[in-house]
Order: C-alpha cells, then sequence, then structure tokens
C-alpha cells in the first residue's frame, strides 16, 4: 500500500496511482429505470404519477425535510404553471402565492414578454463571459442599475445571485484595504439571525446558528450586532428612536472591541428578513454611517429581498436616506425569471484598480449571463411601465392595515414591516409577549400552520429562525381586494392553530 508521502508525491507529479473507488460506485447507473427519458424518446407525457415517483427517486431538494415523502401519504408539492399572483400544481390546485414564490417575482408570473427577451437574446448571443469582455445586455443593465441607485455608486459586479454578492463583497473589502495599506483590516460585522447566503463565506456571514453547526469550523472574522427587534425591545426603552441609537452604537462596540484596524465591513439588509421583517427608524442607519466613517469601515446593504420595490422605494437604502458603500441586488432584479445578482460598488473601491497590473482575481462563470442580462432589463420595462415602485408606496399602508385587523387574533403578537414585506409574529402570550418554545414552534409551525395555509391556496412563509413568525412578500403588483382575501385566510388558519395548542 502507498505511503502517505509517495501518495502524495505522486498526485503531485500525475502519476497514476493504486487507489480505485469503492465497489459498487461504478457504472451504478446502467441498469436503472428511466421512464422520463423512456416518455420523452417515444414522445408521449410523462403522468403526474411518473414525475412523482421520479422526483422521489432521484432529487435531493433544498432545505427540505426529506423524510415526509417516503411515508405512504407523503408527496412532493410539483407545482406546474404559474400565472400573475397565482402558481397551480400539477393536480390542478390552485395557490397564491404569497411570498413571490422566494421573495423574488416582484412583477408577478408568466409575462412572456420576459421570455421573448430570453429568446431574441439567446438568438443573437447566447453566451459569453464578462471576464476581460462585455455585452450589449452587461453593459445597458449596468447602467440601468446605477440609474437606479445612490449617486455614491458607480461600479456593476454580476453574480448569479445574492449570496455570491455577499462573498464578493466580503473579498473586495478585504483586497481593497490591502491595497490601501491597511492589510489587517478583514472582519465583518453583520446582525444577529441574519442570513446572507449558503457558500462558506456567505455562511460565515449570516447569524443563524442552527444552519452553521453542520458544516463548522466556516471562515473566521464574522461578529454579529444585536438587530433591530423593536417589538421585543419596548419595555426597556421609552422610544424606538432611542432603541435604534442603541442598537446603532453596538455597532462601535464591536469595532472596539475587535480593534478598528482589523474590521473591513458591516454588512446588514435595511429592513431584515430572517427573524420576521425588522426594521429599523432612520437615526439607526445615520448613526451606523458616522461609526463606520469615524472607523473607515464599509457599509454594505444587502438588498437581495429589500430590493426592487419590495420596501416602497427602488432600494430600501434610498427611504432611509443613507449610501453604502456596496449594495447586493439579486432576486427582483430579473424576478427571478433568469437567475442573477450583482454588486454596487462605489467609485473608491474601484479606483485601485484603474491602474497598472492590478486586477480583482474573482469571478463566475455565469455572472451576468447576457439572456439573465436581457431579462433583467425588459422586467425593469414592465417596473417602469406599471409604476410598480409607486404601486406599492401607495398601497403599503392600506395592506399594513388590512394585516393590523389580524392583532385581534389571540397568537397575533406583532405585525411588522414595510412595503410589501410584511411578518406577523406568534404567540403565546400577548400580554407578557411569552414566546413558543421549540416543541411548540415545531407544532404550530409545521405541523398544522404550514399545512392548513397550504391546504387553504395560501403559499407564505412560516419561519422560526428567530421566534415564530409568518411571512408575506407578494408580487408587488397586488391591491385591496388581494390584501382581504389573503387576510381572510390567514384569520382562518391562525384560529385553528391557536384552538389546536
Ligand atoms: C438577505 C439575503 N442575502 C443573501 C441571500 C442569498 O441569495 P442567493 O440564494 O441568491 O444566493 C438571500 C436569499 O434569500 C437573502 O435573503
Amino acid at each position: 500500500m502507498a505511503t502517505k508521502e509517495s501518495l502524495v508525491s505522486k498526485l503531485a507529479r500525475g502519476v497514476k496511482t493504486a487507489l480505485k473507488p469503492s465497489n459498487g460506485t461504478t457504472n451504478a447507473k446502467a441498469d436503472r429505470a428511466t421512464p422520463l427519458l423512456d416518455a420523452r424518446k417515444a414522445g408521449t407525457e410523462a403522468t403526474p404519477k411518473m414525475l412523482q415517483q421520479a422526483a422521489k427517486d432521484n432529487m435531493f431538494l433544498h432545505f427540505t425535510r426529506h423524510s415526509p415523502y417516503y411515508t405512504a401519504k407523503g408527496e412532493i408539492p410539483i407545482i406546474t404553471k404559474a400565472q400573475g399572483h397565482h402558481f397551480w400544481d400539477q393536480n390542478g390546485k390552485k395557490y397564491f402565492d404569497g411570498i413571490s414564490s422566494l421573495f423574488s417575482v416582484n412583477i408577478g408570473h408568466g409575462r412572456t414578454r420576459l421570455a421573448e427577451a430570453a429568446a431574441k437574446q439567446m438568438k443573437e448571443l447566447d453566451y459569453f463571459p464578462l471576464w476581460s469582455h462585455a455585452h450589449k445586455p452587461g453593459i445597458e443593465l449596468s447602467e440601468r442599475l446605477l440609474s437606479y441607485a445612490p449617486k455614491n455608486l458607480s461600479r456593476v459586479f454580476f453574480t448569479t445571485g445574492g449570496g455570491e454578492a455577499n462573498e464578493t463583497a466580503w473579498k473586495l473589502a478585504k483586497q481593497y484595504f490591502k491595497m490601501m495599506g491597511k492589510p489587517t483590516k478583514h472582519k465583518v460585522l453583520t446582525r444577529a439571525v441574519a442570513y446572507h447566503g449558503t457558500s462558506h463565506g456567505a455562511l460565515s456571514l449570516t447569524g443563524i446558528p442552527s444552519m452553521k453547526k453542520m458544516f463548522e469550523p466556516l471562515v473566521p472574522s464574522t461578529f454579529r450586532v444585536p438587530n433591530t427587534n423593536w417589538y421585543r425591545a419596548q419595555d426597556d426603552f421609552a422610544t424606538e428612536e432611542e432603541f435604534a441609537l442603541w442598537a446603532a452604537n453596538r455597532v462601535e462596540e464591536m469595532i472596539l472591541f475587535e480593534d478598528p484596524d482589523t474590521v473591513a465591513a458591516f454588512i446588514f439588509e435595511p429592513v431584515k428578513n430572517s427573524g420576521g421583517c425588522f426594521t429599523a427608524p432612520k437615526i439607526y442607519f445615520d448613526r451606523v454611517r458616522e461609526i463606520c466613517d469615524k472607523y473607515d469601515v464599509l457599509i454594505v446593504a444587502d438588498e437581495t429581498i429589500d430590493g426592487f420595490g419590495r420596501t416602497g422605494t427602488m432600494f430600501a437604502c434610498e427611504q432611509y436616506g443613507f449610501e453604502p458603500d456596496m449594495l447586493v441586488l439579486a432576486k427582483g432584479m430579473t424576478s427571478a425569471y433568469a437567475p442573477i445578482g450583482a454588486l454596487l460598488v462605489a467609485e473608491k473601491l474601484f479606483e485601485p484598480f484603474k491602474s497598472g497590473t492590478n486586477i480583482f482575481p474573482h469571478g463566475y462563470t455565469y455572472g451576468g449571463h447576457p439572456v439573465s442580462c436581457a431579462v433583467a432589463l425588459e422586467n425593469l420595462d414592465i417596473f417602469d411601465e406599471e409604476d410598480l415602485v409607486g404601486n406599492v408606496a401607495r398601497n403599503q399602508d392600506e395592506f399594513k392595515a388590512t394585516l393590523d385587523k389580524l392583532r385581534d387574533l389571540p397568537i397575533v403578537g406583532d405585525v411588522r414591516g414595510a412595503g410589501y414585506f410584511w411578518a406577523i409574529e406568534l404567540v403565546k402570550d400577548k400580554n407578557t409577549k411569552e414566546t413558543f418554545n421549540d416543541k411548540e414552534s415545531e407544532k404550530l409551525l409545521r405541523g398544522i400552520l404550514s399545512h392548513r395555509m397550504f391546504e387553504e391556496g395560501l403559499y407564505c412563509r412560516s419561519d422560526d429562525r428567530g421566534d415564530p413568525v409568518v411571512q408575506l412578500a407578494p408580487p408587488l403588483t397586488i391591491g385591496r381586494d388581494e390584501f382581504n382575501e389573503i387576510e381572510q385566510i390567514l384569520r382562518g388558519c391562525l384560529d385553528e392553530a391557536w384552538k389546536a395548542m
């Protein structure tokens, strides 16, 4: 048997080694049944039953508890079509898409214009990377994104999603400070219970311990500061502003504790998703800007969800009046019709790359794919033509007022959010704000609520990464009738859940 040393040196020199794959791993697929491929070859349609079986046999779904699918009654929901703010499953059941599928389909489903834009782009230039080259839809989309963005931002680095854009922000921050003669600045602050993505870097930025546990050790050098959970802070502070100032000052405390010479950036969502749509008053962002400027710490606004009208302005930083040094965008950019993400950066961060042999050694094969860029441009045309951001701004108070009616239910502790992005926090005792423990929360959310809402045809998120919440983020096209429909369905489900607990 090869010793470790000889094996390493053989591998290094490319010499064939004696190691073989273990028995049973080779050609395992050779005699597998392929009913879907057979149907395709025969020119026939796969039946719903065949699809269900093939999904169970072959797929490994994201963030999914698979065990229920292997029980007698367990079925993977298979979604077959979508139109406007509805989608249908393969049994023909219709659902209200109360969370824009994954906080993404901002213009609603079924817009054929985007399909045509994708087809046109594929026929003209199917693909070319943004590695030392550019293409027309990418150039046009860069200009377009910057036209909506805070004026200090002047460059666009494309990715394929939000997590990659957060990775990019952290790497760029590290390189920037190295090039500026501050090589020890590398740490990043993020907020507790924040979700910033799943790759090792983005997961390190994420503040949800249960998501990280299985992947430790992660990338070191990230630190958590408090989020702006005003509902749970109310007893300790006279006003929300006073509390927000306290929360912002924790950023300074952490920078000082970690040493300003080592801290590169603070990454946060202006309206924070995980934990349930935490907003903050303007004073929070003003104070954070002041602190970060004082210690030369970059501000990265992660608007993966917040962006593209979700919170009532094109980008959330606009309504809070602050200019981030970097802005993370994704989801709503194409309304999820094609994958894309972007990091918008201030010119000062691009400055060092204008001279000499300097490069940012970072990129993605599909970052800024021309088809996705073309789809994004068409999506943004629809945003402008239909004034979707204006629709949210005009209707957000009515949406809130409709959801606020649910406060008469004993289980509803808080209703919070902005624009078309709302969370309803569920409590055991309204007066004391006592929350459900882990076991109760499991029963409430997974055992009762998510099933009941799905049965009633409302797709939204019930989540307990923080305290238990139901979240809504519908397409930006809806109005009063749909707000009422959502409220009515939720009312019934929440009432039933309360009685069953
Ligand atoms: C705030 C935030 N950041 C980052 C991400 C990760 O984005 P992606 O899944 O596109 O990598 C998400 C995803 O939901 C998000 O909500």
